[in-house]
């Protein structure tokens, strides 16, 4: 199958190790900030450093620079249909803000000599010498990302998926960045389309593992089972690189198939990061055709704090908690039990060491309560201590264009309408701009404050709310009367949302 040809090609691909910077505002900013990259790229083995390989390697012919740039330009330019937008023309103010705010996430240090911002406009010093530059390489960040895909029949966000991933690992840092997709039995054009964005991820030098799978659910007895065996399947590839390479990863982003923007990602990082928390979700968004808008969606796996499910409702009323829903009618992130939604940035520390979480189904013999292999994923989360599990609203997700479009809506200049002189923002107040007032506002909302302070972190609630789903009629959702299920001892104790793995920034 792929597996081995993926293997030894890795090997063989080098990561531009340099060329974050540029590549960042260039992509991201691209009509505000010029393209630029004047810092000398340095070219190394696609692994984690290890000099016995590095030294018995042949020299092998290495695309320019200038040609990878070529090949990902038009990656993130051409090939995104629904996201291309999304970061584009935002209004100044936030611009600055997201620079300053994601800095700490870009994955190497900057030329020595000169600011990030200065080389980043064109004045930084590329006259740095080998030596220099190896010793700048080393010194960069080394938080690594494992980012797990499972794709099932999804030919059309595939495209925007990739821009995005491109863009993303050109901010974290190539060699930080590991893609592992799953793909099980697509009958569209899926592992067509993978097969291309494959090669052209190994011609920039992104590590991509794509695995695909014609094995249907119909050698599980339980559809849950078969979930899990899915998503677990997403995650070999971090098992297999601890084992034969000994490189660990520091953060896990988990993604279905859906269409985020490249600062959708960087803010779930950044949140997770900040709050050192065990699980950090996005809010995802399906289409209501009686209300005719987009509600929230994931309720079979969200549980608030009190552990009761939220709605399929508008904003207003999709939380149960008075203080969460509070919060979230703010943008503010909120400790929830449980969430999936879409994306889930994981701390991959209990899968790493015991009780070795993984994706499962519920044990039915023991009386356990058949929940999602992503509630039961953060109820194991729970009971390890790495109970600090949160959603961040300011993260909107859709699983299509249709959706995407309301939940994106491009920012009107209003201060030109009818001479309404005191809307679009006052001069001296931004945030004074009436369109962020509304839900499905702008994506390139201002940051406040709040949304920059660590989250108090509370013990689990002694019930959640389960709705159980055992698959054995053909009802395609659950299908087992819901309960309060008691959750175990340990996950209402202070202690389980204590921080036990320290992956914050230098802020
Ligand atoms: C593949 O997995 C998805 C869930 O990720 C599931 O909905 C789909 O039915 C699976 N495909 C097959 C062929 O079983
Ligand atoms: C909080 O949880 C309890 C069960 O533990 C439930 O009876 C109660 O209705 C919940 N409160 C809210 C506001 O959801
Ligand atoms: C909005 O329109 C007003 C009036 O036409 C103009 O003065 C202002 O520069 C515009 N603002 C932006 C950000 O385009
Ligand atoms: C959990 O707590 C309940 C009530 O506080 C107690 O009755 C029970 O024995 C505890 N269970 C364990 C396993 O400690």
């Amino acid at each position: 199958m792929l597996k081995a040809g993926v293997q030894q090609q890795l090997r063989r691909i080098p990561v531009p190790v340099a060329l974050a910077i540029g590549i960042l505002f260039g992509f991201i900013f691209a009509r505000i900030l010029p393209w630029t990259t004047s810092t000398t790229p340095i070219w190394r083995s696609g692994h984690i450093p290890s000099k016995v390989r590095q030294q018995s390697r042949q020299p092998i012919q290495l695309p320019t620079v200038d040609q990878r740039a070529r090949v990902l330009e038009l990656l993130t330019t051409l090939s995104p249909h629904y996201t291309k937008e999304c970061t584009r023309n935002s209004q100044p103010l936030y611009v600055q803000q997201a620079l300053e705010r994601y800095s700490p996430l870009v994955g190497h240090n900057p030329p020595a000599s000169n600011s990030w911002l200065a080389s980043l406009l064109g004045g930084g010093s590329a006259e740095l010498d080998h030596a220099q530059a190896v010793r700048r390489d080393l010194q960069a960040s080394e938080h690594k990302y494992f980012f797990a895909i499972n794709l099932y029949n999804s030919f059309d966000v595939i495209p925007d998926l990739f821009a995005t991933l491109f863009r993303v690992a050109a901010i974290l840092g190539y060699h930080n960045v590991f893609v592992s997709i799953y793909e099980n039995g697509s009958s569209d054009q899926t592992k067509a389309l993978l097969r291309i964005f494959d090669a052209l991820t190994k011609s920039v030098g992104m590590r991509v593992m794509i695995r695909t799978s014609m094995r249907t659910r119909g050698a599980f007895n339980h559809r849950i089972e078969y979930l899990a065996e899915v998503r677990n399947a997403a995650f070999v590839p971090l098992h297999e690189l601890r084992d034969s390479e000994g490189e660990y990863f520091d953060t896990i982003i988990f993604m279905n198939d859906i269409l985020p923007c490249v600062d959708d990602l960087l803010e779930l990082i950044w949140q997770s990061r900040r709050n050192n928390a065990g699980i950090t979700c996005a809010a995802d968004y399906m289409y209501h055709e009686e209300i005719g808008s987009p509600v929230f969606y994931d309720n079979w796996v969200a549980r608030d704090i009190n552990g009761t499910a939220l709605e399929n409702a508008p904003f207003e009323r999709i939380f149960h908690h008075v203080p969460s829903s509070q919060r979230w009618q703010r943008h503010l992130p909120i400790q929830v039990q449980s969430c999936w939604n879409g994306i889930a940035v994981l701390d991959p520390a209990p899968f790493y060491s015991p009780p070795h979480v993984r994706f499962r189904m519920a044990r039915i013999t023991e009386g356990e309560c058949s929940a999602s292999e992503c509630s039961l994923i953060c109820n194991d989360y729970w009971e390890a201590g790495y109970g600090r599990i949160m959603m961040v609203p300011r993260v909107k997700l859709a699983y299509d264009s249709k959706v995407f479009d309301i939940i994106h809506p491009t920012r009107r200049n209003l201060t030109a309408i009818r001479g309404y002189k005191r809307l679009g923002g006052l001069p001296d107040d931004p945030r004074t701009d009436p369109q962020d007032r509304t839900w499905f506002g702008p994506h390139d909302r201002l940051f406040t404050e709040e949304e920059s302070e660590p989250l108090g972190f509370i013990p689990g609630p002694s019930h959640v709310w389960c709705w159980g789903w055992d698959g054995a009629g053909d009802l395609e959702g659950p299908d087992v009367d819901p309960i309060w299920e008691k959750m175990p001892n340990k996950s209402t104790r202070p202690d389980a949302v204590q921080v036990r793995h320290d992956r914050s920034m230098a802020l």
